[in-house]
This record gives structure tokens, sequence and C-alpha cells, in this order.
């Protein structure tokens, strides 16, 4: 049976590589030679794992504890617990064992721009999962509008999942299937949020008019509504005036589409959101304009989430007037990476809770894919790397510099995620009843990136050549150990999909808001009408 079993994954691989999907980089031996029960996980197998002598983090408090798992499951977190011997030890002494990273925001196999993204649910995953994140949330994107149809293609693309993964929902046209099928994801297929691209003319962006009615829509499922906040027609306008002055390179990127314009849209979309009264999630908060518009939302009372995303918090515009293509390119994302000044303030609002979760908009193309827009900027396809590194670069940037505490780390790359999306304390907890998702990180060790041993299968990495403090040595997903000793034990097709049931905390209080709203009203009044 053991030996069916790893023809059967053999040749699952030799036929996955001779599409050409595998690279050279460490991920995947894929599980070959490593027995069934270490390969990845499968809700059949048992299994029996012991974290010994930790500091155990959680976004609420930390501790020095074991930890126990059976069957993919917490069962235990206390200090000194005893086992037989068939439960592997893992010593985490020293070292920190907290949730597995959630990632809020990736796309992976995803057709953009006249070409799809490079990294797919197996290499994407096999990425996060050696970086320390254990689930992440992809976007769905509607096929000629259909969410029906585009859920079903991306549940195609997953199944070469190795970890947890969830959906969002883009939303791309509006009529009444539409509003029809947005009940139907949330109530049987587990999908609780729908994104609105405010940006892309001609491709995914929608209207002020339609936006209205999809928020409408949201609230009345439980649904989180979530924008991509930039004023594309502005966007449209900007990009003809860089051509006209020549400018058609990467920097014409950036010139073309300035932090105004994602500070009015944001603008727009909050004010739009509390006219509904429903939250609202801002997706890559890039500058300081619209993390601005967000901090005043939040002050008012207002149920607004502010995502940043790795490249927004670390990096900043200079790469994208690099003289070599292939370099500049590869800094092309939307909203554009901002000048020095955005990221430190969008790292102190995070520091503050401003902003609340931080995401990667991992989105790869590698440079052939990226030289479609060599004559010029607005081909070049919108996206950078991120899932394998977020962890990485937000513990060395936010808690090295001592911006937050090591408990803040868990509730900005794990927990609120977890929260808002409604799967909390399943995921995003290290407590008994947990999933166990669950990393080792070495706070004393140290991470280095190199586009040439990332995991992704991009040839490029916008963060190549940094260093830091901090390092993921085991990364453990549904109880299976996956990444230890700088080795990847990952197998197609063993990943979860984690429905996201409606309702969050974010709508607490939504329905006694509108019912005082209504009261307020004085209206209408009852008139008489005196002749004259
Ligand atoms: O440049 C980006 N962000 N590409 C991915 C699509 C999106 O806007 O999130
Ligand atoms: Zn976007
Ligand atoms: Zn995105």
């Amino acid at each position: 049976m053991a030996h069916f079993l790893t023809y059967l994954l053999l040749s699952f691989l030799i036929i996955y590589d001779s599409l050409g999907l595998s690279q050279s980089n460490q991920f995947c031996d894929a599980g070959v030679g490593y027995p069934e029960s270490t390969c990845g996980f499968s809700s059949s197998s048992s299994s029996k794992l012991l974290i010994k002598g930790g500091t155990v983090l959680n976004a609420h408090q930390q501790e020095v504890a074991d930890v126990y798992v059976e069957d993919g499951i917490i069962v235990a977190v206390k200090p000194n617990i005893k086992v037989d011997e068939d439960v592997t030890l893992l010593d985490a002494t020293g070292k920190y064992v907290m949730p597995g990273g959630i990632d809020p925001h990736t796309h992976l196999a995803m057709e953009f721009m006249g070409t799809e993204t490079i990294d797919d649910f197996f290499s994407g995953q096999a990425a996060a999962l050696a970086g320390g994140t254990t689930m992440h949330i992809d976007f769905v994107i509607p096929v000629n509008g259909s969410l029906v149809t585009g859920f079903e293609a991306y549940k195609k693309k997953a199944k070469k999942s190795c970890m947890n993964y969830g959906f969002h929902m883009a939303i791309t046209k509006w009529d009444e299937s539409v509003s029809r099928e947005m009940e139907i994801m949330v109530k049987e297929k587990g999908i609780n949020s729908f994104k609105f691209f405010m940006a892309y003319k001609g491709s995914l962006m929608i209207s002020d008019e339609l936006l209205l009615q999809g928020l409408e829509r949201c609230k009345s499922l439980g649904a989180l509504a979530m924008v991509h906040a930039e004023n594309g027609d502005a966007v449209f306008e900007g990009q003809k005036r860089m051509i006209d002055l020549g400018i058609t390179g990467p920097e014409g990127h950036a010139l073309s589409r300035p932090p105004v314009l994602e500070g009015e849209a944001t603008a727009r979309a909050i004010r739009l959101a509390k006219f509904v009264n429903t939250p609202l999630y801002v997706v890559h908060v890039m500058s300081i304009d619209a993390m601005e518009e967000i901090a005043r939302a939040r002050k008012s009372g207002q149920k607004v989430i502010g995502e940043p995303v790795v490249s927004g918090l670390v990096l900043n515009d200079s790469g994208l007037w690099d003289p070599d293509f292939v370099t500049a390119a590869k800094y092309v994302m939307s909203p554009p990476i901002r000048e020095s000044g955005h990221d430190k303030a969008l790292q102190a609002a995070l520091s503050t809770g401003v902003l609340q979760l931080v995401g990667t908009d991992h989105c790869t193309f590698n440079s052939t894919q990226k030289a479609f827009g060599i004559d010029d900027f607005r081909k070049i396809p919108n996206g950078v790397n991120g899932i394998e590194e977020r962890m990485h670069l937000v513990w060395d940037t936010m808690v090295e510099s001592g911006q937050i505490s090591v408990t803040d780390f868990v509730r900005i790359t794990s927990t609120e995620c977890a929260r808002i999306f409604n799967i909390y304390p399943r995921k995003g907890a290290i407590l008994v009843g947990s999933d166990a998702d669950i990393i080792i990180f070495n706070p004393n060790s140290s991470f280095e990136i190199s586009a040439s041993m990332h995991h992704s299968r991009t040839d490029t990495n916008v963060y190549d050549g940094r260093k830091g403090k901090g390092k993921v040595e085991v990364t453990i997903v549904g109880g299976r150990v996956v990444w230890q000793d700088n080795e990847l034990k990952v197998v197609p097709g063993s990943g979860k999909y984690i429905e996201m049931p409606p309702f969050s905390y974010l709508f607490n209080g939504i329905d006694k808001a509108d019912a005082k709203y209504l009261s307020s009203l004085q209206a209408p009044v009852k008139r008489y009408f005196t002749a004259s």
C-alpha cells in the first residue's frame, strides 16, 4: 500500500514537473521518500506532537508552556506535559511558539493583465509555509461576472493546495443574478467578504452606483465589504498624462497614480460605507493620505479596517527609478509603493492600532511577464511577492525596532485576521481546541532573503538582499511538521479549504445603530394643507 501511494505521488510529480510547474528551488521533493504520515496532512492519519519548553505567544498573553497536539488539534497548553513514547517531541526552549501566520490578501493563479500569476496554489503555499504562514485568503475573480463559475474555477485551481486557505470574492458587475449569487457564496460556499475594485478602468473597476448596491448587499448578508481604493478614472487620465510626456518606464506607474488618488477613493468608500452603515475593509493601504482617512473614520466610531501590506511598510519608490528595467518593473504594483516617509507613517499607524493587520498582496509575475510593459508601463503586470517574507520582515521591522510587542506581532500577523474573518479561535490562537497551525520562531537566529533561494516561482524578489533578526524554524499545519531544518515536506492536494461564516464581530451593534437612526428621523411629518 505504502509503495502504491509513493508511486501515485511520484507519477503526479512527474506530470507536474513535465508541465513546467516546478522549479529548482527547495520546496518539494514534494514529499517523495517521506512516509505518508509526514507528508503534509491528511484527515485520516493520526498524529501526536509535543512542543516542549517554549514561550507560547497569543495576542492576549505570553506564557512558558508545553503545547500538546493530537490529530491536528491543540489538546493541552500547560507546563510540564508528560506523554508516551509514541509522541513526536520538538524542543522549543528559548524560542517562541505562536499561531501560524494568516495572510489576508493573496492572488495565486490569478489571470490578470493578459497573463497569469506565476505562483499557483502549490508554489505560493509552499513559499508561505517556509515563511511561517499557514493560512491565506485569496481573491476569487468571477468569470464573465458569474460568482458561481468563478468559485468553481478557483476550487479547481486550489486542488493542488498544501495548507489552509479561504476565499474572498471580487464583484465586477451588478445585476440580479450577482446579488443572488452573493447569497449563495455566503450561505453555501463559506465566503464572508466581497472586494470592490475602484481602479483598473476597463477591466475590474466598478462604479459608485455598483459600490453602493454592493455595500447594501454585503450588509444584508453579514459579509465584509473590501475596497481597492484608487480613483480609477483619474488614474486613467494620469497614465495618459505620463505617456504624453514621454514617460513610458516603470517610474511612470508611480507618477500616474499619486497618493491623492488613493486618499480620495479611500475617503469616498468610507463615506459610502457610513451612509449604508456597514463595516469596511480597505486593502493594501499604501499612503499617508489613505491611512489618515481611516484614522479619522475610526476616531469618529466608524468600523473601518485598514490593511497595510509588507511592501508598503518596508519599501519606498526609489526602485521604480532604477535604470535596469527588470529591477524597476519588479516593484510595479497598485496602489504604487510610495516615496520614503509613507513607509514609516504606516508602521506608526500599525503600532498604534490605526491599522489592524498586515497582508502581502502576493501577486507574482516573472521578469518575462513584467517585460510585456518594456515600452509602456501600463502593460507591466501589477504585483509583487511577499507571502514567504511577511512574517520575517514584520518581525524585524516592527518588533526588533521596538515599535510593537511580541504579542502584538501575533495579533497583526494572525489573530486579528482570524477575528475579522470570523474563524477565531479555531485559527489565530494557541488555545485548547484550536487547529494546530503553529510556528516555532527563534528570535536569536537570523534570516536572509534572496531571489535564488526563495520558494516562489518568480525569478525576482522585491526584498532581495534583506537580512534581519529572527527565523521561523518550524512550521506545523494541522498538526503536521511541514518546515524544519530549512526543508519543506509538503504534498500538493493536502490543503484544506476553510469556510468563513458571516456576521463577524464587526457587525455587532449595526442593527441597534440602524434602529436608533430610524427613530431619530422625525419623519415622515404628518402635514395638513391650508388652502388660502
Ligand atoms: O498590484 C497589485 N496590487 N496587484 C494585485 C491586484 C490588486 O490590486 O490587488
Ligand atoms: Zn488591489
Ligand atoms: Zn490584491
